[in-house]
């Protein structure tokens, strides 16, 4: 078996995944809809070998949990099963972000060690079984897969819930501003346990589901008419979506930040004086600025001077997962 390496950008969902109806096979209550940021990235390499006794999990040198070693351990058990192999692996990650803090690190993660572990393994597989696999390691993990523009159909089988890259007008030149706020402590309560509490305690999740596929359908007919304004409402409409089901957890969850409120607040201000940016954040309190190629400059430079702010990086549409030739061992 030969050595892999692969590299995903990390993803920000524009419609969110926040519940799932299968555990395991991480089937999402709803579909959802993401963009790939081209400067977010992860690289892994994966190596099946008779030459290991045990795996062995590197994550960013050594700035891991033991907890997140044994998921991708989990992983690999699964690969392990398709490829019908019982060798062991070695697992080197390199993240150029902070993880876990609301920068959707498990997304690249599972999408770059699902293809080269797939690839180490000799799985010939599709984009769409890709998708399919990565989506086991952490649900949002197959929309990096397919990169760009994707939609995840939430479908209701292992076979039926995947990515796929949708409709995005070029002449949006569309920019993500990726801000990074003074609040980068790890997440207090992670994305599996946060969406398990907000399904079972949140009176409001069953209109939130239903709305949420309503916004997949409006954000799509956006983009098909090229309609920014449109396109930016659904934006917005989402953030407080998941943040209010969020909120209205038992125990209640609150991912912003001073911060993160004050950089809605400078969204907002810019709006009036004609820039049309919009915000999103996941489950943290790093914001995602979207705008147009145009406009993202004198954005960036507002979003910098808020204070709390600490970083900026202005990104522009991501690709699929892809195999590399650089080796991190
Ligand atoms: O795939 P997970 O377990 O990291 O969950 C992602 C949840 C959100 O980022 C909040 C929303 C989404 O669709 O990515």
């Amino acid at each position: 078996m030969k050595k892999a390496t692969a590299q995903a950008f990390a993803n920000i969902a524009l419609v969110k995944y926040w519940g799932k109806t299968h555990g395991t096979l991480r089937l999402p209550t709803n579909s959802s809809l993401s963009v790939a940021m081209d400067k977010i990235q992860t690289t892994t390499t994966v190596e099946f070998s008779p030459d290991y006794d045990a795996d062995q999990i590197i994550i960013d040198k050594d700035e891991f949990a033991s907890h997140e070693a044994e998921r991708v351990i989990v992983f690999l058990n699964l690969i392990r099963q398709m490829a019908h192999t019982s060798l062991k692996a070695k697992v080197v990650t390199k993240n150029n972000f902070p993880r876990a803090v609301g920068a959707a690190s498990s997304a690249s993660g599972f999408a770059a060690l699902s293809l080269a572990a797939a690839a180490s393994a000799g799985l010939d597989l599709s984009e769409k079984e890709l998708s399919i696999l990565a989506r086991q390691g952490s649900g949002s993990a197959c929309r990096s897969v397919t990169g760009e523009v994707s939609v995840w159909h939430a479908g209701s089988s292992n076979e039926t819930s995947f990515a796929e890259r949708v409709h995005l007008p070029a002449e949006w030149n569309l920019t993500v501003l990726m801000t990074f706020t003074d609040d980068v402590t790890h997440k207090k309560i992670g994305s599996t346990q946060g969406m398990a509490l907000t399904q079972e305690t949140s009176p409001y999740y069953q209109i939130g589901v239903e709305e949420a596929e309503l916004n997949v359908v409006r954000i799509q007919t956006a983009m098909e008419r090229a309609d920014w304004m449109a396109f930016g409402k659904v934006i917005e409409d989402e953030m407080y979506r998941l943040h209010a089901l969020c909120m209205t957890t038992t125990p209640n969850i609150l991912y912003w930040s001073s911060t993160t409120v004050a950089v809605f607040q400078r969204i907002y201000d810019l709006r009036e004086q004609g820039i049309a940016a919009f915000f999103t954040a996941d489950a943290g309190a790093q914001v995602q600025v979207l705008c147009q190629g145009k406009d993202a400059a004198r954005v960036k430079q507002e979003l910098a001077a808020v204070p709390g702010v600490r970083e900026v990086v202005t990104c522009g549409v991501g690709g699929p997962a892809k195999l590399i030739a650089e080796d991190l061992f």
